[in-house]
């Protein structure tokens, strides 16, 4: 695997072989989590939604205190990992920035960020997933809200709560019992025959896909009680991985259908569009 890399002595970015990439050991991102990423999926060779995700990853920086990215150069980076991995398709495309070089301790000094884009293979999902309420809550005031920062080991400790019960997704609710999100992905139900899914203002990440299929097929953006679970008639999670993917389970309660007829229908607005369109 080849890999983008600017900064930490690469100067303006130059592609190398990942296994010789090196990091300072006291990259900031390294140390304190201080670092903001993306993931892309890319097709054919081309990134889809690319600009709705540096977008993201420029307010993840802005809301981190990073300041300004230069999104035209983490552009070119992105372009230059996809042509040095040809053979990567469907292609996992991971876009890291970190605080670059900074103390032992949480300040942070300004020094030259870290930026990085890796390539990895993308995982075909499973056709439907179980999904376990974890008993960790998302802080929907918290400082990192909504933001997509490299300080992720809150969610690494939920998905390995879901495996350990045979899920293949963890879900938050929020401090105020109400439905947030998955470890990687945003959740849709269907309660009273409305597809719903929680606001922003409920904490979680303003996914891209969420953000799409809100656009292309529908849906209300409500708070949703945690004890209302236990009357969705579907479910399903979206994420860059996952696209639209039907839950089959939350916690012990099998779902009537996986997928249900609203399931379906986004899954197959959601193909279509984008099929369609590289940058919607
Ligand atoms: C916490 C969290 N929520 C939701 C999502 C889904 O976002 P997207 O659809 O942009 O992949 C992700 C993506 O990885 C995520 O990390």
């Amino acid at each position: 695997m080849k890999i983008w890399i600017s900064g930490a002595g690469y100067g303006s970015g130059r592609v190398v072989d990942a296994r010789e990439a090196r990091l300072p050991a006291l990259d900031h991102g390294i140390t304190v989590g201080d670092g903001v990423f993306e993931t892309v999926k890319a097709v054919g060779g081309q990134a889809f939604a690319l600009t709705r995700h540096l977008q993201r990853l420029a307010r993840s920086a802005r809301g981190l205190g990073l300041g300004e990215l230069d999104l035209d150069h983490l552009r070119d980076g992105v372009h230059q990992a996809l042509a040095a991995n040809p053979d990567t398709d469907p292609g996992r495309v991971r876009i890291t920035v970190t605080a670059g070089l900074g103390p032992l301790g949480s300040e942070r000094t300004g020094g030259e960020l870290t930026a990085m884009v890796a390539v990895g293979p993308f995982a075909q999902p499973a056709p439907t997933t179980d999904v376990v309420v974890v008993p960790w809550t998302r802080n929907e005031n918290g400082a990192l809200s909504g933001l997509k920062t490299t300080s992720y080991a809150e969610n690494v400790r939920a998905l390995a709560y879901a495996r350990q019960r045979g899920a293949g997704e963890a879900i938050f609710a929020n401090t105020v019992g109400n439905l947030c999100e998955g470890t990687g992905s945003n959740i849709f139900v269907v309660l009273d025959g409305r597809l719903v899914t929680p606001p922003l203002s409920a904490g979680p990440l303003a996914g891209i896909t969420r953000e799409l299929v809100l656009e292309w097929v529908g849906g209300a953006e409500e708070d949703i009680p945690m004890a209302a679970l236990s009357r969705v008639s579907e479910a399903f999670l979206t994420s860059t991985g996952r696209d639209v993917q039907p839950i089959r389970a939350i916690d012990d309660r099998v779902l009537p259908a996986a997928p249900g007829p609203v399931t379906a229908e986004a899954m197959k607005v959601f193909a279509e569009r984008s099929a369609a369109e590289i940058d919607p």
